[in-house]
Parts: structure tokens; C-alpha cells; sequence
């Protein structure tokens, strides 16, 4: 093999036009080349700020002219520490939610055209080339990340915008349970072998210590011990199924903390609690596929995707299709779903980056020169064309353009 093709698979010296693949999420990033079979790099979407010197997440702004700041030092820490390629000329895929605020996507594109001159923009939503992953083009995604799960049902290549849903559980919300939970039960233990409450040790505990502890420790309990769990709570005869092992995690310094069983499995039932809407993960399944066409709900059932970093939590699929099934056959759906025949995919990646995964197969293929913005086009009106913008979305401008 000539020394060059050797050198150009390490990505030092990178093939000219291979299209970098980008998916910005609130918590972590994930961005490599198109064609390869996973990102080179997931990161947290963090940082440092140019006045205070702290690390901040790049998305908590709402500030236009400070997001472009942090996109600018992100971006460039993505290509020159990571990624080891020159932006300059060279394609992106950008790995986007379907409901991105249009001033956030124009804000990167500014960054990416102005800032990092690169060739041309590809926004690929992500509940869409998350099917490419599967060779289908029918699916009922739901994306669980960590701000947020949002749900679009997919026919035959085009989602169903009036079905979409959204609610605000995901990673973030396991965090703030497990932390409630651990300052209620979890127990300080001391040099001296000694126990304590944790909230007479410490008011709260990390962001990043609580996932590690959520990660390494917690799991989604099945549907019956769930059940039997919560009659437990209001009727005091019914007896509580056991409890898994406690664990003992290390803190700071010689300091551990004993982690109950009940924690464990307790910090994960905020995805599965009804809210004040009576919404959960389950529920919103079913409410998507009572608004789609009634001729494609069976198709979407046996269809269901289920993306994002939370999805890998231990046992959440399982739990999943177990409350579907039961939700479906119950009273309040039975006459309105009739449907009971739901599966779950397995994709080929981990479930964080299957997205991800999908704009790297669309960057590899012919269909992206269709669907790309080329820089020149944006800087003429400074911003990305939108679906929802009707003034992108003239009739004599498509009638021109077909013409
Ligand atoms: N193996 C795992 N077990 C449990 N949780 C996990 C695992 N891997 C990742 N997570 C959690 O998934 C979340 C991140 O998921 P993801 O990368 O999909 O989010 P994101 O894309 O940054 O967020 P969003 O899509 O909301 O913008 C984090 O809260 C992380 O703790
Ligand atoms: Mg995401």
C-alpha cells in the first residue's frame, strides 16, 4: 500500500472531500467522516467562556450573538483537536432535531460559511436518516436524549409533521430524580466506617457524578415490579417486591456513598410517570399514532426506532414495549389505536449515535450534492432556507424552479 493511502486512514492527512458529519446535541456532540462507521469524537457540548473563563454548555444561551461566539471555539476545537482536518472547502453534514429554532440553525450555518468557509451544508434531520441505518423508510422514531424526547412517525420517507410529540424527560430529568432520591436515602459513609445521611454531608451532588452514578448503577425495573412497587406506596399490605443489591460508590476523598437498591431502580420511573397531562414515553407513542392516517398506524407500530443516549439505559426498551402493550389494550386506547402488534428495531450502533450514523451513510451517498446548501447560496440571503418559512416557500418561486 503507497505510504500516503496509509497515512490518509489515520485522518492526519485526510482524502480532500470527505464530508465531515456533525451532531450537535445539547449534552453531547458527536462529529467524524462520512462513509466510517461511527464518530471519531462524542464530547460534551461544552466551552470554556471567553470572559469568565468557566465551562459552559454551547446551547444555554439565549443570547444570538454569544451562541456564535461559543460555536465559533467549539467548532474549532471539533476540527483541530479532534477531527485533524482543514474546514476550509470541505463538506458538512449537520445532524439536526426537525424542530431546531431557525435562529440556531442560521446562527451555525453563519458560523460554518463565514467563520470556517466551508464548501456546503447538508441539515439532515435526525429522526429521518436514523431509518437509513435500517434500510427502511417507515418508522415511528423517538429520540430520548437529555433535554428532551421528541417523537416524529415516518411514511414512506416523509414524516408526519401533524403527529409529531415532545416532552421534556430524557437525561436530565433521570439526573434530577436520582439526585432527590440520593439526598433523601443515599447514606454517607465516613474514614471511620461511620454512616450519615448524604444531605448532612452535602446539599447537592454533581451533574457529572449523578450520571456516572445513573450509568454505572441504575436500570429500568420490568412493568410488575414497577406496578407492585407503586401499590406498595398506597396500600401498605401488598408486599414490596425485593430489592436489588446497594452499591457502594466512591466519592470524594476517602469518602463512599451507599446507593440503595430502591434508588436504583426508583431514579428511572420519571420516564415512565404520567404527568400532569397524563403524558409519559408510552403515552405519547400511542397519541402519535391516533393522529396519523389510520391506513399507516399498523406500519408505524411495527416500525418503532428508538434513538438517543437515554434509549441505553438497562432495560428502558423492554419496559417500553411492555407498557405500550398494555396501554393499547387498555380502555382508554383499546377503541381508538386496535393495534397491538408493536416491535422494536435493533440498529446497527449504540443507541447515542444512531443518528449520527444515519448522516454518515447520507454524506457517503450521491443524494447529498442534492440536498446541499452551497456557501455562495447562503451568502446571499444570509440565512438557511426553512420548511416552515413561507417566504422560502413560494408557489412561483417552485413553479420557476420546475419550469
Ligand atoms: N449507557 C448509557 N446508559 C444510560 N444513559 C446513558 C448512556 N449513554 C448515554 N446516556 C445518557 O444519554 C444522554 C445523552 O444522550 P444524547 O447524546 O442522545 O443527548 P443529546 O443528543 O446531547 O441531547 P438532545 O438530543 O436532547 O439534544 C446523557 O444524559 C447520558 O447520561
Ligand atoms: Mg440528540
Amino acid at each position: 500500500m503507497p505510504l500516503y493511502e496509509g497515512l490518509s486512514g489515520i485522518g492526519l492527512i485526510n482524502e480532500k472531500n470527505t464530508t465531515v458529519v456533525f451532531d450537535f446535541g445539547t449534552a453531547y456532540t458527536k462529529a467524524g467522516f462520512a462513509g466510517e462507521n461511527g464518530p471519531r469524537v462524542i464530547l460534551r457540548s461544552e466551552v470554556k467562556c471567553r470572559e469568565t473563563g468557566n465551562t459552559v454548555p454551547v446551547f444555554e444561551t439565549q443570547d444570538k450573538e454569544e451562541l456564535r461566539h461559543r460555536l465559533v471555539d467549539f467548532i474549532h476545537k471539533l476540527y483541530f483537536k479532534h477531527l485533524l482536518v482543514n474546514p476550509k472547502d470541505r463538506r458538512v453534514v449537520v445532524v439536526e432535531n426537525l424542530l431546531t429554532p431557525s435562529n440556531t440553525r442560521n446562527i451555525l450555518a453563519k458560523v460554518l460559511f463565514r467563520h470556517y468557509e466551508v464548501l456546503s451544508v447538508v441539515f439532515a434531520p435526525s429522526h429521518l436518516v436514523a431509518l437509513m441505518t435500517l434500510g427502511i423508510n417507515t418508522g415511528m422514531v423517538m429520540d430520548i436524549g437529555y433535554q428532551e424526547v421528541t417523537l416524529i412517525p415516518v411514511f414512506e420517507g416523509v414524516p408526519i409533521l401533524s403527529a409529531w410529540q415532545a416532552l421534556s424527560l430524557g437525561g436530565k430529568a433521570v439526573h434530577s430524580s436520582l439526585s432527590e432520591l440520593l439526598l433523601d436515602r443515599g447514606l454517607s459513609v465516613g474514614e471511620d466506617g461511620k454512616e450519615q445521611r448524604l444531605s448532612s454531608v452535602m446539599e447537592t451532588l454533581p451533574e457529572k457524578v449523578l450520571e456516572d452514578i445513573k450509568v454505572r448503577t441504575c436500570f429500568v425495573s420490568t412493568l410488575e415490579r414497577s406496578s407492585k412497587l407503586h401499590s406498595n406506596k398506597y396500600d401498605r399490605s401488598i408486599e414490596p417486591p425485593p430489592p436489588p443489591p446497594s452499591v457502594l460508590y466512591p466519592l470524594s476523598g476517602s469518602r463512599n456513598l451507599t446507593i440503595p437498591g430502591t434508588v436504583r431502580e426508583l431514579a428511572t420511573e420519571v420516564l415512565f410517570e404520567q404527568d400532569r397531562d397524563a403524558l409519559s414515553l408510552p403515552t405519547i407513542i400511542l397519541d402519535s399514532l391516533q393522529k396519523c392516517p389510520i391506513d399507516t398506524r399498523r406500519m408505524l407500530a411495527e416500525n418503532l426506532v428508538i434513538i438517543g443516549g437515554t434509549a441505553s439505559m438497562l432495560g428502558l426498551r423492554h419496559r417500553l414495549l411492555a407498557e405500550i402493550r398494555t396501554l393499547a389494550a387498555s380502555e382508554a386506547f383499546s377503541k381508538v389505536v386496535k393495534i397491538n402488534s408493536f416491535k422494536i428495531h435493533n440498529p446497527p450502533a449504540k443507541a447515542n449515535y444512531v443518528a449520527w450514523l444515519g448522516g454518515a451513510i447520507l454524506g457517503g451517498t450521491e443524494a447529498v450534492a442534492l440536498r446541499t446548501l452551497p456557501r455562495d447560496q447562503f451568502l446571499v440571503n444570509d440565512r438557511v432556507p426553512d420548511w416552515c418559512d413561507l417566504s422560502c416557500n413560494l408557489k412561483e418561486e417552485r413553479d420557476e424552479k420546475s419550469a
